[in-house]
């Protein structure tokens, strides 16, 4: 199929058709529809014919069974034929060289339904082109007492195969985030290790044997006992930083007790730092999940609880999640100011972003919504997988 809309551009038919309007040229008759002009003295008239030559797309009126009644300068353009070749033959056999209907034609359905309008777009084999193929039904009736349908051709392939290189596009970008992400976790998870394992371990080598020393000065030497003690203090400090950096990056007890203790603890943590009440439930209480979905769900929880205590002015949170036999819910209300319609839809709003965006690549959703005055609410879902790969993976990992 060639280009419909950009040949007809140069039909003489089409660009001869505004001239033929006038009212003077053109007198009133039957079969042809009155249009408000410039000059209003002079009103003038369209035919029908004169409306569908100047369409830069295949038309043509069809009957219920396929035969061609009328077709416009495109089509006739299309298939290098004159009119006389055309009216009256099977539709399908002169544009498709088929003897029966083609693939993607709505005719059928349309009559099916009892003369409705219908509207598809398919891919023409026969051309290599993306088409959008239409019907419309007519007050007339064919000789037969059928109905005749207004029927348009367009071609969409440039649309289409924009549309795909976006889709494209959008995958990749999905794919290159997941991929940045899990190596962002990856090397948390390293970190925290390091951190707890290699310099928490270090420092408490250190103390003992500072406290061992502190133990065996001679009594006169008072004020070095009391400078162990207070270093002692101090690597009791860096202890603690230790712990905390360690959580921070990756909590550890994500990777042994799995996601709802993760959240009760990450709860608990979030209450004790900001002082807003926060409450975590689990339903079923206790459940595993495999590691990439606790990972998203855990961290899409982390940065809701941040835009709580960065911009809700809470006082508090409720956090549940329930997990049944075909996916996991998570749900963070606030009672804070409400976030508001235009944020949600920011597109510099990175942290809702990459929230829908995990959820997305696991195949699930995350919604936000909220009310003025009464708070947001956070609900995320994610599918599970097939009960026999579930199985597998909830033995694995936890
Ligand atoms: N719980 C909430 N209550 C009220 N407003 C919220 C809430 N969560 C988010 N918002 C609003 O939505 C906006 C976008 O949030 P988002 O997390 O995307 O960005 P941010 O928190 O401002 O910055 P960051 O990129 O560091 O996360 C916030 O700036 C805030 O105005
Ligand atoms: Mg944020």
């Amino acid at each position: 199929m060639k280009r419909p809309d950009r040949e007809q551009k140069e039909s003489p038919e089409a660009e001869k058709a505004p001239e033929a309007t006038c009212a003077e040229q053109c007198p009133s008759g039957s079969g042809s529809v009155e249009v408000g002009g410039r000059c209003d003295a002079a009103k003038f008239e369209l035919t029908v014919t004169d409306i569908l030559e100047a369409l830069p797309f295949y038309v043509m009126l069809v009957d219920e069974h396929h035969h061609i009644l009328q077709a416009n300068g495109a089509v006739r353009g299309y298939l290098g034929l004159e009119p006389h070749d055309i009216v009256g033959e099977y539709c399908p056999k002169v544009i498709h060289g088929l003897d029966e209907p083609w693939y993607a034609c709505p005719l059928e359905e349309a009559v099916e339904r009892g003369g409705e309008p219908v509207e598809r777009e398919a891919f023409d084999e026969k051309s290599a082109r993306w088409v959008r193929s239409a019907v419309y039904p007519l007050a007339s009736r064919s000789q037969d007492g059928g109905r005749i349908y207004f029927h348009t051709v367009s071609d969409i392939t440039d649309r289409k195969e924009a549309e795909e290189q976006l889709l494209t596009s959008r995958a990749q970008l999905r794919e290159l985030s997941q991929h940045l992400e899990s190596v962002r976790e990856e090397e948390r998870t390293k970190m925290a290790r390091e951190i707890h394992d290699e310099l928490g371990q270090s420092l408490t080598a250190l103390k003992f044997d500072l406290s061992w020393l502190s133990g065996r000065f001679p009594e006169e030497l008072d004020r070095l006992s009391e400078r162990t003690r207070s270093m002692c203090e101090l690597i009791d400090g860096a202890i603690q930083t230790v712990k905390r950096l360690s959580a921070e990056l990756r909590p550890g007890v994500l990777d042994d007790l799995g996601l709802v203790d993760a959240i009760h603890w990450q709860a608990q943590e979030f209450s004790r730092r900001t002082e807003i009440k926060t409450t975590s439930t689990a339903f079923p209480e206790d459940f595993s999940l495999d590691r990439e979905r606790s990972t998203a769900l855990f961290r899409i929880c982390q940065e809701a609880l941040t835009n709580v205590v960065r911009h809700a002015e809470a006082t508090s949170v409720k956090i549940r999640v329930t997990k049944t036999s075909n996916r996991v819910i998570l749900k963070i209300s606030d009672n804070g100011i409400g976030i508001h319609e235009d944020r949600i839809l920011d597109p510099r709003a990175f942290g809702l972003i990459g929230m829908r965006e995990r959820a997305a690549f696991l195949g699930g959703e995350a919604m936000i919504s909220g009310v003025v005055g009464k708070g947001t609410v956070l609900a995320v879902r994610i599918p599970l997988p097939r009960r026999e790969e579930s199985d597998a993976e909830d033995i694995d990992c936890r």
